[in-house]
Order: structure tokens, then C-alpha cells, then sequence
């Protein structure tokens, strides 16, 4: 995402170089904005040097007299931090004597404001009206901490730590990305990630799914106002924000959680890629290498998609279907046996889609009979697209079945 960073003029100026740092680390791409008073605390250099790009800090060194205008539209979100007393008070009668406030009026996307200050300032009833013309324009505010303060005095004034401030930008980029919440008020259930199935205590067979595709699928559900129910096996993963996650390792694991939680659910996903087979009586101790050659005997694992299907309640099943051929003939196939409403089929193998990669391109098959292409893209994309499908299925069920 673009994001114009305002910085402000007060001694927290500093702890926003971090904060660009941290953006920048996120993959955003950063245009930093300084106040003539945000100057006399960080040189402008700083920034440069963090974000890569020249930083604007005078409305009349600009290229053109457009140009502020330019910069407002180019950039998705505008983060003002840290936001002085004063500018808050420009901002909320839209002076515009500065580069800073000249760009605020210009930009049209959406705003978070991280203030900082000496505490009697932030008290004082002026600010508190302003931070209330602020918050009812639709800014978000990232609250400033209570601490030591650099004036001496203790109380709120201190500007949120910039790990505090880079997840409200993360959870503002998530809704400004989904001004719908259009799953508020369902709860989600998604497996995701391969499962392990042990051999004996220190091997194990497993599949190559990293576990981004069901990930991605959470994410894009709690964005949507989901409350989401993660079954996940072993990943290199960080839990998404405000999801609920159960770890589980086997495939024996994941159905014993994915039937505990399905009382709950309304959406039901399955992109786990469970072990076929597993060992059903795994030695207790580990197998030396004594014998030249060793077979396995392996016994079918719980077909936990095939379990739901065949109680098939009130909720909406979507499986999963990861082939080296034949696509839609084994996803329509699968979608039958296994009793689903949707089944999402990726061709794996063919290319570098699929397994470890970002990106994804799947082909949707649905209970009523169509058959949709989703072309390539980031495998955030292709969750919300399943989504919008998920949804319109359930509407086009409910007329045809009425349930
Ligand atoms: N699945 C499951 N439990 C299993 C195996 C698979 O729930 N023990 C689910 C997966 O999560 C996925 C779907 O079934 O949603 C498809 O998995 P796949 O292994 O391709 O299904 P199979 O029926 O085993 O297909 P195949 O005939 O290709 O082996």
C-alpha cells in the first residue's frame, strides 16, 4: 500500500523514523511529509534514508503548484504521526498553510492520527474538542500512551509505541479493503496447513502444504467481520490477527477438533492437506536402520471432508481438491463424493503456483452445477473471491432447497 507519512512537530518525531522503518519492512511503500516545527526534532535525511524516497517538506519546493495534489491522490492512506496539539487543531478547521495540512485537505482516502503530547495539552477541552471533530470525520485515532512524558509529568500524552500504531495501519488497510463486513455475525471454520503423520517418535510423513492458501482464507473471513475458528497444522505461519487458532498435528487431531468446533460454524473450509495414510500403530521407540529394507504398512486416515459431508447440517461445506490433472473432472468428482457445496481445485505440480507460493489460480465448482476460472493472483485475492462465491452459493441454495 502507499502510505503518506505526516510527521508532526514534536519530540516523538523521532520514534516515527521507526515507524517508517516498520512500514517499509511491511512492504508498504512510504512518502514521507514533515512539518518546518517536525524538522527542528529529525532532519528530513533520516526519513530519506529509511524510506528511499525524497522527503516533502515545503509547499513551495514542490515540482509544480499541482503537485501536492498529485501526491494526495497517488497515496492510499494517511498516517499522521506523531499529531501535535496544533496540527490537530489546524486539521480539524482545515487550514491549510503547510505542506502538511494542504495535503490532509487534498486527500480523499482514509486518515489515522497518532497523537502525542505534554498531558494538560491533550486534556485541555480545545484538543478534546478537536480530537472529537476528528473522530466523527472518520479518523482513526490511535490513543496516546500514559507514562513518563518528556516535559517531566506523568499521564496519557505519549505518542502509542510503533508497533501499536503499524497494526491499527494494518487493521485500517484490512476495512478500507472491505468496507462490506458481509460475514458479520458468521462464524468460520478453516483447517489449513499438511498434517504429520509420525512414523515413530522423531519421523513422520507429510505433504508440502505451507498452509498460506487456508491462512489467506482466515484472514480474508476476519477482515469480512467473521469470528474464524483456525484448525491448523504444523506451519511457519504467524496467527493472523484475531482469529482463533487450534493447533493440531495429525490428521486424527484435526478431525477430533474440526467435530468439536462444527456445532459453531456456518461456513466450513477445508483446505487442509491431510495425510491419506498414516501408521496406525506407531512404535515407541525409534526404528534403527538394522534391516536393508523396511516397508511401510499404512492404514487410511479419517477422510474428515467426506465425515462432514455426510452429516451435512445446516452449514455450507467447501473442500479442497490439489491435482496434477484432470481438474474439473476430479474436483466435480470429489464435490459428489464427498457431499460439498463448493470444492476449490488447483492444478499443483504443473507450475510454481500452489503449495509454498503467494499466489494461486483455482478453478470453483459449485453444487449448483457452475463452474468458475479464477485467474491468477495473490491467494488473499483468491480467499475473498471464494468468499464472494461462498456467499452468492448459500443465497442460491436457499432459493433452490430453502435451507
Ligand atoms: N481431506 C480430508 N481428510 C482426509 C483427506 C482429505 O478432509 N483424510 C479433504 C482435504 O482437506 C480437501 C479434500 O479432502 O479439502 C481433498 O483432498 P484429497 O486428498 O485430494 O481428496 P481424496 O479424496 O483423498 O482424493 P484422491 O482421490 O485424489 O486421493
Amino acid at each position: 500500500m502507499k502510505v503518506l507519512l505526516a510527521v508532526g512537530g514534536g519530540i516523538a518525531a523521532y520514534k516515527s523514523a521507526e515507524l517508517a522503518r516498520l512500514l517499509m519492512q511491511q512492504g508498504h511503500q512510504v512518502q514521507v511529509v514533515m512539518t518546518a516545527a517536525a524538522e527542528e526534532f529529525v532532519r528530513p535525511l533520516t526519513f530519506a534514508a529509511l524510506t528511499g524516497r525524497k522527503v516533502l517538506t515545503n509547499l513551495f519546493a514542490i515540482e509544480s503548484a499541482i503537485q501536492h495534489i498529485a501526491v494526495a491522490q497517488e497515496n492510499e492512506l494517511l498516517v499522521i504521526a506523531p499529531a501535535t496539539a496544533d496540527l490537530m487543531a489546524k486539521l480539524a478547521h482545515g487550514l491549510a498553510d503547510d505542506i502538511l495540512t494542504t495535503l490532509y485537505l487534498a486527500f480523499t482516502g482514509p486518515v489515522l492520527l497518532a497523537p502525542a503530547m505534554n498531558v494538560n495539552m491533550w486534556q485541555h477541552p480545545a484538543t478534546q474538542a478537536n480530537l472529537a471533530t476528528l473522530v466523527k470525520r472518520g479518523h482513526t485515532i490511535v490513543e496516546p500512551g500514559s507514562g513518563y512524558l518528556a516535559c517531566g509529568m506523568t499521564g496519557p500524552g505519549r505518542l502509542a509505541d510503533p508497533e501499536i500504531i503499524a497494526a491499527a495501519i494494518a487493521a485500517t488497510v484490512e476495512s478500507s479493503a472491505h468496507p462490506r463486513r458481509d460475514l458479520e455475525g458468521e462464524t468460520v471454520l478453516i483447517t489449513a496447513g499438511p498434517t504429520q503423520e509420525p512414523l515413530d517418535p522423531v519421523r513422520y510423513i507429510s505433504n508440502r502444504s505451507s498452509g498460506k492458501m487456508g491462512y489467506a482464507l482466515a484472514e480474508a473471513a476476519r477482515a469480512r467481520g467473521a469470528r474464524v475458528i483456525l484448525v491448523s497444522g504444523p506451519v511457519h505461519l504467524p496467527p493472523p490477527h484475531g482469529v482463533e487458532v487450534v493447533a493440531v498435528r495429525t490428521a486424527a487431531e484435526m478431525r477430533e477438533q474440526v467435530m468439536q468446533h462444527l456445532p459453531a460454524a456456518g461456513i466450513v473450509i477445508k483446505a487442509a492437506a491431510v495425510a491419506d495414510f498414516h501408521l496406525s500403530k506407531v512404535p515407541e521407540q525409534k526404528v534403527k536402520k538394522t534391516a536393508a529394507r523396511i516397508s511401510l504398512e499404512l492404514d487410511p486416515t479419517p477422510d474428515i471432508l467426506a465425515e462432514l459431508g455426510r452429516k451435512k447440517g445446516d452449514f455450507l461445506l467447501v473442500g479442497f481438491a490439489a491435482e496434477t490433472q484432470n481438474l474439473e473432472q476430479e474436483s466435480r468428482r470429489k464435490l459428489e463424493s464427498k457431499n460439498c457445496d463448493m470444492v476449490v481445485g488447483n492444478l499443483v505440480g504443473a507450475n510454481d503456483l500452489g503449495f509454498e507460493s503467494d499466489e494461486n489460480e483455482v478453478v470453483l465448482t459449485l453444487r449448483t452445477g457452475e463452474t468458475i476460472a479464477v485467474p491468477r493472483a495473490s491467494k488473499r485475492d483468491i480467499a475473498d473471491r471464494i468468499f464472494d462465491e461462498v456467499l452468492k452459493l448459500r443465497l442460491a441454495l436457499h432459493a433452490t432447497d430453502g435451507r
